[in-house]
């Protein structure tokens, strides 16, 4: 059997419909942005793989550093035990973050970094006695697909069948040029109930929306009315976290901090699964005491896992480097020069970018939707004919590719973007 008729006949993939689905890419080699496949075709990884890929495929100086774990320490418990690597990944992205941040309690992935916050945020009001019982997200956003992050995540298509069983969220609209005042006031009136336990969201652009990219001073306003109203805030940084809003984290353009920061994804450089959400002493503090009543009983097998631990490790000494952050701003530059020269196109509806993170919303008929599935298919089709991995969000296509694309490589992509809408108006 190929690996394919093997993949058909064993393998669930996620986000598909396997009835209807084409055959998935066999990949086999991966270096830099280069996907290779079986058959020796190359795709650009212009999606970094699920957004998580900093510095490209097998960066060798990672995979030495993991390969030197690997040879001393391939996992431990993590409970009533620790290692070098959890510490100083701890210690580092806890220092890395601007604000008044001081633990950082590992987990599995983006979700799970969630998840942990969701809990850390409903005990902490319960460890204080306090009734706090509803939350805040913004519409449209995304925050993973266990239960805790579907509830805060925008409710339909994706999570119909669990809809009852999520707990209370209110959500405010995304906020835009022409609603930032109602948003702010509803924000108030409904925090101001004082019934609210926390406040999450994603720090200046939801991802799976559809790349939406909203303003830092208005994101500042609305965790100012939280922090006035003692209500606990989440930063959703799996997605913006390292670089990709082309600051550190997003929310270092905004004046406030928030209380927990979700990370995943580029956290271990894109190369493990790893999950981490840190927070400060003043929540820590609130689940201590003299027994277990207080205390945080939750934790995965494979948290802090010492070859994941190590690839932060590894990814930080690589991100701290003058040369990542000359790649950002010039990743930040081209993107923002080819949204200027599509401004007034036809095909595109809007061509916004920060930081690394390109978003082009193609015209189409009717409203955009995730599921614009005949642009999606085509744009998607067109692009893997020309050695480019894209998936567009509906009628969003996005561009956020590992650091180490050059100049010529990310001009071949906008080429190729270009060409297949003006192919299509
Ligand atoms: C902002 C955000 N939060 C959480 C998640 C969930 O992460 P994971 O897919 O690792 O569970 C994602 C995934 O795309 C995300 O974009």
């Amino acid at each position: 059997m190929t690996l394919l008729e093997k993949d058909k006949k064993y393998v669930w993939h996620p986000f598909t419909q396997a009835q209807i689905a084409p055959e998935p890419i066999p990949v086999v080699k991966a270096e830099g942005i280069w996907l290779y496949a079986e058959d020796d075709k190359a795709y650009i990884d212009a999606n970094s793989s699920w957004w998580t890929t900093l510095h490209g495929h097998c960066h060798p100086y990672i995979m030495d550093k993991m390969s030197q774990q690997l040879k001393k320490l391939d996992h431990t418990i993590f409970a009533g035990a620790t290692h070098p690597g959890a510490v100083e990944a701890a210690e580092r992205v806890v220092n890395l973050l601007s604000g008044n941040y001081s633990k950082a309690f590992f987990s599995d992935n983006g979700s799970t970094s969630v998840e942990v916050a969701l809990k850390m945020v409903y005990q902490y009001w319960f460890n204080k006695g306090e009734q706090k019982k509803r939350f805040l997200a913004i519409q449209g956003s995304y925050h993973g697909d266990t239960f805790g992050a579907m509830s805060v995540g925008q409710r339909g298509y994706f999570n119909k069948p669990f809809e009852h069983l999520f707990f209370e969220v209110d959500f405010i609209p995304f906020p835009t040029e022409s609603n930032i005042d109602e948003v702010v006031s509803l924000t108030e009136e409904l925090l101001s109930t004082g019934e609210f336990a926390g406040f999450i969201f994603e720090p200046l652009v939801q991802g799976a929306a559809g790349m939406r990219i909203y303003q830092p001073e208005w994101l500042n306003k609305l965790v100012d009315i939280a922090k006035q109203h003692d209500v606990l805030t989440i930063a959703d940084e799996v997605m913006t976290g390292f670089y990709r809003t082309g600051t550190v984290f997003a929310m270092d353009q905004i004046q406030h901090q928030s209380d927990i920061v979700c990370l995943s994804k580029g956290l271990t450089g894109g190369v493990m699964a790893l999950g981490m959400t840190v927070t400060t002493a003043q929540i820590f503090e609130a689940f201590l005491g003299e027994n277990m009543d207080n205390a945080f009983l939750h934790g995965h097998s494979f948290t802090a896992n010492p070859i994941a631990c190590s690839a932060i490790c590894a990814s930080l000494d690589l991100l701290e480097k003058e040369e990542t952050r000359q790649k950002v701003n010039k990743i930040g530059e081209m993107h923002r020069d080819f949204c200027l020269k599509v401004k007034d196109h036809p095909g595109f509806r809007s061509a916004k970018s920060i930081g690394t993170i390109l978003s082009l919303e193609i015209e189409v008929n009717e409203d955009s939707s995730y599921f614009e599935t005949d642009m999606r298919t085509a744009a998607y089709n067109y692009f893997i004919a020309n050695e480019l991995l894209i998936r567009p969000l509906g009628n969003v296509i996005f561009v956020n590719p590992p650091y180490c694309i050059t100049e010529g490589e990310l001009e071949k992509v906008y080429h190729h973007i270009l060409e297949f809408v003006n192919g299509k108006t």
